[in-house]
């Protein structure tokens, strides 16, 4: 078996409220796209596509070893993924598809989404329990349900995937149709997804108070 690695990395991140890309946002010294190459080649992956701003060729070049392939991302995280999809290399035969925004993502999940592919699982990914009351609220703000949280689960990536099947589910997916992650794409198909232990450290960084706690994690 080998393995592709894409990161997506072509978001603004406007979230963060940032004066650049989230993914070159440094958490201790290094842009967080540094990070989540670093964790798909540790845990595993062959070689690693990176989907980035166009606008932002020259400085994610710069912030990444040469080895790793740069194409260009789209406005939407869908449209950003296919185009790595795009870009990937002939020879492996599985996908793993990160987000660089999940910087601390420890090796040891990208090596349990590689094992579940290995035992023959077509899509695979990370997840946790929900732990806070769920509900369901209306446009007025009033609580109007309550979801039984015990079968909810949070999904982080790296998600892993047999390299036709995640193809094949992209095609099939109508232009305009947005996910936003490539279960979806997959479950759209009707392919079934298997689930293997996530981690807290794989956090996505989205606003600031998340980096402010991802640089907690990289000082201990
Ligand atoms: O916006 P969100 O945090 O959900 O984005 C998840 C990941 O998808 C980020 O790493 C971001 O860079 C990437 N993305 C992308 N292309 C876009 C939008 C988001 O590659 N157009």
């Amino acid at each position: 078996m080998s393995a592709v690695g894409i990161v997506a990395a072509a978001g603004s991140g406007l979230r963060l409220g940032a004066d650049r890309p989230k993914a070159l946002v440094p958490l201790a010294g290094r842009p967080l796209v540094a990070w989540a190459v670093e964790t798909l080649l540790t845990g595993g992956v062959d070689e690693v596509v990176v989907v980035v701003p166009p606008a932002e060729r020259a400085a994610f070049a710069a912030a990444l070893p040469g080895a790793v392939a740069l194409v260009d991302g789209g406005d939407t995280r869908t449209a950003s993924v296919r185009a790595g999809l795009a870009a990937a290399g002939p020879g492996a035969d599985t996908v793993l598809v990160h987000d660089a925004a999940r910087p601390l993502t420890p090796p040891d999940v990208v090596t349990r989404v590689l094992a579940a592919l290995a035992a023959g699982a077509p899509a695979v990914v990370p997840v946790l329990p929900v732990v806070d009351t769920t509900v369901v609220v209306d446009e007025a703000g009033t609580v109007t349900d309550a979801v039984p949280r015990a079968p909810l689960r949070r999904v982080q990536t790296p998600q892993g995937f047999d390299r036709a099947t995640l193809v094949a589910a992209y095609a099939a997916l109508p232009d305009g149709v947005e996910l936003t992650d490539d279960a979806a794409v997959v479950r759209a198909a009707g392919i079934p997804v298997t689930c293997v232990d996530g981690d807290e450290r794989a956090a996505k960084v989205t606003i600031p108070h998340d980096l402010h706690l991802a640089g907690l994690q990289v000082r201990r």
